[in-house]
């Protein structure tokens, strides 16, 4: 069964908690996803391999470590991954971007895909596939089945807020896929939003609500 990280790392989880709150602006709200996001790659990029390479300092000649030229690519599942991407970018500038269009029908709950553009050569690279939100496990399974379709193998799943039937259909659907969550919060409610959660993650970093 695929590792699940929980980061409990107080920085996060006091970012975590001014997102929650329902009066922070979507203006905050956006920079926080940024940052709890920057700071969850930290951890989620933790066992890339690296090499060792002979550099010179300004004193003397030293053997260093580099990343080993892993070719990654960020995977955001539109629209509120999208939130998560700039920070990312901004810790691994190689990056490809590649992105998946899923969203949930109101009714029955289940992710209807409406775009995807993936880089060429997304097979041979390590995917993180980000989303803020892990409701049902719908959406992230979808995106998964999909990117296995086109061949990947190395997917990281990043989520900021998740609960435990999201987590359990991830596991069981993609037990080969690692996790990575800032919180996983107790349950659905009838609409399958997260309880405490968020709300709608999408509507308050675009500010469409
Ligand atoms: C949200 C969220 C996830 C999905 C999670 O997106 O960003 O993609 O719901 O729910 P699930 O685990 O039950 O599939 P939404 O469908 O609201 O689309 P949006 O990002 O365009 O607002
Ligand atoms: N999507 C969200 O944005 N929030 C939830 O709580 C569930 C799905």
């Amino acid at each position: 069964m695929a590792t699940v990280h929980v980061l409990d790392h107080p920085l996060i989880q006091h970012k975590l908690a001014i997102l929650r709150n329902k009066n922070t602006s979507v203006k905050e709200f956006r920079e926080l996803i940024s940052e709890i996001a920057g700071l969850m790659c930290y951890e989620a990029t933790r066992n890339l391999p690296t090499e060792e390479v002979e550099i010179e300092t300004p004193v003397a000649k030293a053997k260093v470590k580099m990343l080993a030229g892993k070719k990654l690519a960020i995977i955001p599942i539109l629209r509120a991954g999208l939130g998560m991407v700039d920070s990312m970018v901004d810790m691994i500038p190689s990056a490809k971007i590649g992105h998946i269009g899923l969203y949930r029908d109101p009714e029955t709950h289940l992710p209807v895909e409406y775009y995807c553009k993936l880089p060429d050569d997304i097979e041979n690279r390590q995917v993180y596939v980000v989303d803020p939100m892990l409701a049902t496990g719908g959406s992230a399974v979808a995106a998964i089945d999909f990117l296995k379709k086109y061949g990947c193998k190395n997917i990281i799943m990043m989520n900021i807020i998740g609960c435990p039937e999201g987590v359990k259909a991830v596991q069981e659907a993609h037990p080969d896929v690692e996790m990575y969550l800032a919180a996983v919060d107790e349950r659905l409610n009838d609409h399958a939003y997260i309880v405490p959660g968020l709300g709608d993650a999408g509507d308050r970093i675009f500010g469409t609500k």
